[in-house]
C-alpha cells in the first residue's frame, strides 16, 4: 500500500488530534510530583511492601530471600536489617534452585496478632513458580520467621504464581497474583487459615491483549495490589497494577511508553469487574488509568503498594529507576508519594 504525501500527513495529523483529545491519565505527567524526601538505604529495592509496628516502619523487598529494612518514618532513614529467610524457602520449584531462584514480591500483613509475609519462588521467565507464606510474631529479622511453604494454589498454563497480594474485606481474604501470560488473577484464601488456599477457582481480573511495540508478545501486567476507600459515602475497590517492562538495561530500554508504570482499575465490589476512568474493562478492554509513569528523574516506577499513614493520608510507594543514579537492577530506588482520592480516582499530590 502506498500513501500520497497529502493523505499520509492528513492521517498523521488526524491521529495526533485523536491522541491529544484522549485523556489517558487523571493528572498531566508534567505535574507529577517528585518522590517525597527519603533518606538512608533505599537501594536495590524491588516490589517493596510496608507495614508499621509501634513507632517503626518495616520494608520488605524482592530477592536474596526477601530483604528487610526498617525506619522511624516513611522518610527514613532506612536501615537494612537482614534476609527474611536466610536459609531460603522450603518450597522447591526446581531441582537445583539454589543458584537461580528468586524470592519475589513480598506482601506483608498483620493477621490475628501474627505477621504474615506472602512471597513467591520462581525462576526468571518460567512458570515453575509457587506462592508461599512465612510468619513472625515480631517482624524482626532472624529466627522469628517460620516458613509455612506453599499456599497450595493450583498450577495453570494461564498464569504465573508470583506477585501475591492479600486484601481482607470483612471475613473474606481476597488474594491476587499473576504476571505475563493472562496477567492477573484473583482467588481467596481459607477463612480459617490464612496460610492456605480456599479452593476457589482463580478468576482472571486484569488482562492486556495488546501486542507490545517491537515484540510479538502481549503487554505485561503484574504486581496487582488491592485497596479500598470511601469517597463521598461510596466504597470503591481499587486494583493497582504495574504495566510494561520493569527492568531493562540502559542500552536496551523499552520503547518509550512501554516501560513500567502504575495503572489502576476500580470496582464496586472487591472481585470486580474493574474498569478504568474511561469505563474500559481491565479484563476485556485493555483498560487501566495511568496513576504514575516516568517523569523528571523518575523512570519506570512500579511494584507499588498503597497504605494509609498515621495522619490518615493515603500513600503510594513503589520502586523506580533514578536516572541520576543508574538503571542496573541493584540501583533501583524506593520512593513514595501522597494520593488524593477525593475525585474517586487516585491522584498523586504533595
Ligand atoms: C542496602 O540495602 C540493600 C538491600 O536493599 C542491601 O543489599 C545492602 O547491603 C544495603 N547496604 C548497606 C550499606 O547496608
Ligand atoms: C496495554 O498495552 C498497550 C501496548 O503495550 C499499552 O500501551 C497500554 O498502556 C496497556 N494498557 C494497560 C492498562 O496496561
Amino acid at each position: 500500500m502506498t500513501y500520497s504525501i497529502v493523505s499520509y500527513s492528513l492521517l498523521v495529523s488526524a491521529a495526533l488530534a485523536l491522541v491529544a483529545a484522549t485523556p489517558i491519565h487523571p493528572r498531566a505527567a508534567a505535574s507529577w510530583p517528585d518522590p517525597e524526601p527519603c533518606t538512608g538505604n533505599n537501594s536495590a529495592i524491588h516490589d517493596p511492601s510496608l507495614i508499621k509496628k509501634g513507632d517503626t516502619w518495616y520494608r520488605f523487598s524482592t530477592n536474596d530471600n526477601i530483604l528487610i529494612a526498617n525506619a522511624p518514618s516513611l522518610n527514613g532513614p532506612w536501615t537494612y536489617q537482614q534476609q527474611m529467610l536466610p536459609q531460603g524457602s522450603i518450597i522447591k520449584v526446581a531441582d537445583d534452585q539454589q543458584l537461580w531462584v528468586s524470592k519475589l514480591a513480598p506482601d506483608v500483613h498483620l493477621i490475628d496478632s501474627t505477621y504474615h509475609v506472602y512471597y513467591a519462588v520462581s525462576t526468571s521467565g518460567s512458570q515453575a513458580s509457587d506462592i508461599g507464606v512465612a510468619t513472625s510474631p515480631s517482624l524482626e529479622a532472624g529466627s522469628t520467621w517460620t516458613d509455612h511453604g506453599s499456599l497450595g494454589l493450583p498450577k495453570s498454563s494461564d498464569y504465573n504464581l508470583i506477585d501475591p497480594n492479600l486484601f481482607r474485606d470483612g471475613d473474606t481474604s481476597h488474594f491476587i497474583f499473576g504476571s505475563f501470560w493472562r496477567d492477573i488473577f484473583q482467588t481467596t484464601l481459607s477463612a480459617d487459615d490464612p496460610t492456605k488456599w480456599s479452593g476457589a477457582a482463580p478468576a482472571n481480573v486484569v488482562y492486556n491483549s495488546t501486542i507490545r511495540l517491537g515484540a510479538d508478545a502481549t503487554t505485561v501486567e503484574e504486581g496487582g495490589f488491592q485497596f479500598s476507600t470511601t469517597v463521598a459515602g461510596k466504597t470503591w475497590y481499587y486494583l493497582f497494577f504495574s504495566s510494561g517492562l520493569c527492568c531493562q538495561a540502559q542500552d536496551d530500554l523499552a520503547p518509550a511508553g512501554e516501560e513500567y508504570k502504575v495503572m489502576v482499575g476500580r470496582a464496586e465490589s472487591p472481585t470486580g469487574p474493574f474498569v478504568d476512568q474511561a469505563g474500559k474493562s481491565c479484563l476485556s478492554g485493555n483498560g487501566g488509568s495511568l496513576v504514575l509513569g516516568s517523569h523528571g528523574f523518575v523512570y519506570a516506577p512500579g511494584g507499588q503498594g498503597v497504605l494509609v499513614d498515621d495522619g490518615g493520608r493515603a500513600v503510594i510507594y513503589y520502586h523506580y529507576v533514578d536516572t541520576r543514579i543508574g538503571y542496573e537492577y541493584k540501583d533501583f530506588q524506593f520512593g513514595f508519594n501522597y494520593l488524593d482520592f477525593s475525585s474517586g480516582w487516585p491522584v498523586l499530590t504533595t
